[in-house]
């Protein structure tokens, strides 16, 4: 038999603890209303979903499993963080897309916008390579913490300035695989 979904109620990771903040049921039922959306504002348009690495993995998979209209995939890596729960203010672009978006619809994929600095600079560097369309869909946002300009299209859920953990989102590169995502326990600290 496999193994179930890995979902504690808490966690710790790296040192620090974390617990529930938005279950399965809220992720799978918001991303299911962004695929209809996705479905709907595409249709005919053959977009190309890019997903930002590491940290997009997992949504980028569960969003594509919900859009029904033809679709195509291709990744790009940055890293601002590193290893810290603070971004280190500048975008390292350790891979570049293989697709040629020219003419094409470009649907970028992040897990989290926070500063907006990744975003921003993404949203600039595929405009650089003349695409159709480039829209943004990013399934948290912390708006508080935003400070660069960035369109953001499709949203999964807006949220407070505080360290998340989960669903693809890493703390020092550990906790991705965790089915929900989790905010830290100051209460445990
Ligand atoms: C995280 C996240 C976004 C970015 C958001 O990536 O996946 O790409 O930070 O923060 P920002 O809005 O302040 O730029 P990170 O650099 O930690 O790499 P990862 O995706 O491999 O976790």
């Amino acid at each position: 038999m496999s193994a179930s979904f890995y979902q504690p109620d808490t966690v710790t990771c790296n040192g620090e603890q974390f617990k529930i903040f938005i279950n399965r049921q809220q992720i799978d039922e918001r991303i299911s209303q962004l695929g209809e959306q996705l479905d709907k504002d595409f249709a005919d348009k053959k977009p190309i979903f890019i997903g930002i690495l590491n940290g997009a993995f997992i949504f980028l998979a569960d969003i594509m499993r919900h859009v029904s209209i033809p679709c195509e995939v291709d990744f790009m890596k940055l890293s601002s963080y590193g290893d810290e729960k603070v971004s280190s203010g500048q975008v390292t672009e350790l891979k570049h897309i293989d697709a040629k978006i020219e003419g094409r619809h470009v649907i970028l994929v992040e897990d989290i916008i926070d500063t907006g600095l990744s975003m921003n600079y993404m949203v600039k560097r595929m405009k650089e390579e003349n695409p159709a369309s480039v829209s943004v869909c990013s399934l948290l946002h912390k708006k508080e913490a935003t400070k660069f300009d960035v369109q953001i299209d499709y949203v999964g859920f807006e949220i407070p300035n505080a360290f998340v953990l989960g669903y693809g989102l890493d703390y020092a590169q550990e906790g991705r695989n965790l089915s929900q995502i989790y905010v830290i326990d100051k209460e445990n600290d």
